[in-house]
């Protein structure tokens, strides 16, 4: 039997990269899927931001599997937004087993001493407390079954390792960690189990766009994909710049699987050796 046949995941981020490649593949194991996306420019947001057709392309994405799915327009920022979204989803397909927290922001790099109170304001919102909303409104659905679950919050490889310019990316991604075992130890003993995965640089707006570019040459006045490639592949102990969307979603999959059912409280990195350097 299909690993999440007759299970429901809920997921931030949805409308593209990893929320998407999450969806698509927890959908192709069975799951049927809620989730929601701000799909609009975001505060701080440094890279493009999602439009509604991404979010309609993952709706259709989900639905070519087979599967059903409630993709709605909500901001992470939102607890009471979250909770209804997670409401009428369970409301509406019976039940919750999966958790993904992901949606996130990169940021305007720069020092410390150099950007602004609102930038940090705005990420730490962001990517700190949005994962937190978007576990507190899912979490009374696990417990409420009885029947345990997979609660899986997407942080990063640089909140195993940081690295300058980026302190509200990083620090919001550790404190994730703090949440997450916090969490993995108040919900443990109801087979509830919660843990991280740790990506490094991956394939999506986020991470390739012009404004980045910028941030990882600037030296340069118009730097191309040429030109910051070699930055990037450094950055791993594999020789590649990047990885793929699909191998984030296989983690997350993992970790959301029977196969995981005795891991929790764990940061999962998928650094390609990244945190060897
Ligand atoms: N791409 C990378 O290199 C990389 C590396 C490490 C960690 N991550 C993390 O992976 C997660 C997903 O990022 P991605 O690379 O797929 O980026 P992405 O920009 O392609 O997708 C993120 C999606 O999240 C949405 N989003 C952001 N903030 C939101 C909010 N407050 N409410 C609702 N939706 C919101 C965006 O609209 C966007 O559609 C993020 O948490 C990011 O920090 C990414």
């Amino acid at each position: 039997m299909p690993e999440q046949e007759g299970k429901v995941a809920f997921i931030s981020g949805l409308a593209r990269g990893i929320g998407r490649a999450t969806a698509v593949r927890l959908a192709s194991e069975g799951a049927d899927i809620i989730g929601f996306d701000a799909v609009e420019p975001l505060p701080s947001q440094g890279g493009p931001a999602s439009v509604p057709e991404d979010l309609e392309e993952t709706k259709l994405l989900v639905e070519k599997l087979g599967r059903r799915i409630i993709a709605r327009k909500c901001d992470s920022r939102d607890l009471a937004a979250v909770t209804s979204t997670v409401d009428e989803g369970v409301a509406e397909f019976g039940r919750l087993d999966v958790v993904v927290a992901n949606a996130g922001i990169l940021g305007n790099p720069g020092p410390v001493a150099e950007i602004s109170a609102e930038e940090w304001d705005n990420v730490i919102s962001n990517n700190l407390t949005g994962h937190f909303n978007t576990v507190k409104a899912a979490i009374p659905h696990l417990i409420d079954s009885g029947r345990g679950g997979s609660v899986i919050l997407v942080s990063s490889a640089l909140a195993l390792r940081a690295q300058p310019n980026l302190a509200p990316y990083i620090s919001a991604k550790m404190g994730v960690i703090g949440l997450m075992k916090t969490l993995a130890l108040e919900l443990g003993t109801q087979n509830i189990r919660v843990n991280c995965v740790h990506p490094t640089s991956t394939a999506t707006p986020l991470l390739l766009n012009e404004h980045n570019f910028k941030a990882f040459r600037p030296d340069l006045d118009a730097p191309t994909w040429e030109d910051v490639e070699p930055v990037y592949r450094s950055m791993n102990l594999m020789p590649l710049p990047y990885v793929e969307t699909e191998d984030i979603a296989n983690a997350v999959a993992f970790l959301a699987s029977d196969k995981a059912r005795y891991i929790t409280g764990l940061t999962l990195p998928v650094d390609a050796g990244s945190l060897l350097l």
